[in-house]
């Protein structure tokens, strides 16, 4: 047992996992976001083992409505029954494994498979196959071929789907993150609701650089962004990012909430619409309120891998009203060094129609799938992923995470809501507590 225990903890060259991620001193290793073995283990022990997000329930309001989506590498459908309930399930037949759905989006009355003419039932089970009266000599056990079925979870409208039977239930695996996604998803009474379907693209990176760029990483914006602050776009201070908190939340989860300097004038609320006040001050709590007010940019990752962005920092229009924008992605994982990227813009249901209007303009030109900002990231993830996958960087360079090591959280009095609060965001502390949730996932002895 201790030799299998062990052999768990190590990839085929002897290397323990442990060793390339050492968050206590900053430091992990290179190989973790190009290891073709690494990749393999990350899609049974977290992609198997988490929470995912899969959907917004705004995008499937209707009965019989679905869009298909990606739980690690595994496709699955997400769909609202006739009772309106949602199931997500495996996107492949029991009978030989075609893909029974195969559009990324739609209304049902049932599924049926292109090969053989199996058909199910919204909520997976199986409804009939063809002649099968004669071709399975009436022993057919329909209940045995139901399609295998994720549970499900909500939480402020997001779809969340695990493979898992023993995960705790969603809002425990949030934890504290409720909070801080409350500000952003339950911040009126009406919530917020997707609009049109998520751009998706694909790119040449590991899915982590992304997860560990929204978690935390506000250094990046004055050199990855540079062309936006030369163009005026963003106020040329080297403190933009600086100016906020940055909270690591617990379980791998992350969130960074930033305002600016004093010498910046921000509009109160980011930017959302007077008409939205009355509904925001009903909502939230006086502590969120309070926090909300002098706020330009909310980014964040939930662990492993929706990420989240509001903010009203970015001006893109002469004239035009400056308001925020809100964005959900997921960095699904298509091997080591590729990824499919799922973007959704979402708004206040309650907002008016101009605001509504400007704030999605706002994300496509910054956020979307052809936005600026975007693009800046994206190619910096290309080029990390690509500089990484060599023999020599896979086993020698380790990169560096100290910042912040070595300051402490601040005290309740001075941040009320939950989790460990570093004034700053040019910190690693919520990398580090990604790392770390990400090392206990991989090295965790299981069944
Ligand atoms: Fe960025």
């Amino acid at each position: 047992m201790a030799a299998r225990t062990r052999s768990k903890h190590r990839l085929a060259d002897g290397t323990p996992l442990r060793e390339l991620v050492r968050v206590e001193e900053g430091r992990i290793a290179a190989r973790v976001f190009t290891d073709p073995e690494i990749y393999q283990l990350e899609l049974e022990r977290i992609f198997l083992r988490c929470w995912l997000a899969v959907a917004h329930e705004s995008e499937i309001p209707h009965p019989g409505d679905y869009v298909t989506r990606r739980m690690g590498e595994d496709p699955v459908i997400v769909v609202r029954d006739r009772e309106g309930q949602i199931h997500v399930l495996l996107n492949s037949c029991t009978h030989r494994g075609a893909e029974v759905c195969r559009v990324s989006r739609g209304n049902a009355r049932e599924f049926v498979c292109p090969y053989h003419g199996y058909r199910f039932h919204l909520d997976g089970e199986l409804a009939g196959a063809p002649a099968h009266e004669w071709a399975y000599d009436q022993q057919f056990d329909r209940k045995a071929f139901t399609l295998h079925r994720a549970r499900v979870g909500t939480y402020g409208g997001l779809i969340f789907a695990t493979w898992d039977v023993s995960a705790p239930p969603l809002e425990e695996y949030l934890g504290d993150m409720r909070w801080y996604l409350d500000l952003l998803l339950k911040r009126t009474e009406g919530g917020v609701e997707v609009v049109g379907a998520p751009h998706r693209w694909i790119i040449e990176a590991n899915w982590k650089t992304g997860a560990d760029n929204f978690i935390g990483d506000g250094l990046h914006t004055f050199m990855t962004h540079r062309y936006a602050i030369e163009l005026g776009v963003l106020p040329n201070d080297p403190l933009i990012g600086w100016f906020g908190w940055h909270i690591s939340v617990g379980r791998g989860h992350g969130v960074a909430i930033v305002g600016a300097p004093e010498r910046i004038p921000l509009p109160p609320y980011l930017g959302l619409p007077q008409e939205l006040w009355p509904l925001l001050e009903r909502a939230l709590t006086d502590a969120q309120r309070r926090i909300l007010e002098r706020t330009a940019t909310v980014h964040g990752t939930v662990f492993p891998n929706l990420s989240l962005l509001n903010t009203t920092t970015i001006a893109t229009e002469e004239g035009m009203p400056r308001v925020p924008f809100l964005t959900l992605r997921v960095w699904i994982p298509l091997g080591p060094h590729r990824m499919e990227i799922l973007s959704w813009f979402l708004v206040e249901k309650e907002g008016p129609e101009w605001y509504k209007e400007a704030s999605r303009k706002n994300y496509e030109r910054t956020f979307g799938l052809t936005g600026t900002f975007e693009e800046d990231d994206a190619d910096i993830w290309v080029s990390l992923t690509r500089a990484n996958r060599g023999a020599f960087a896979r086993k020698y360079h380790v990169f560096n995470y100290e910042m912040g090591l070595h300051r402490q959280p601040r005290p309740r009095t001075e941040w009320p809501g939950p989790g460990e609060a570093y004034w700053g965001d040019y910190c690693e502390a919520n990398q580090r507590t990604f790392w770390a949730q990400w090392r206990r996932l991989m090295t965790e002895d299981r069944g």
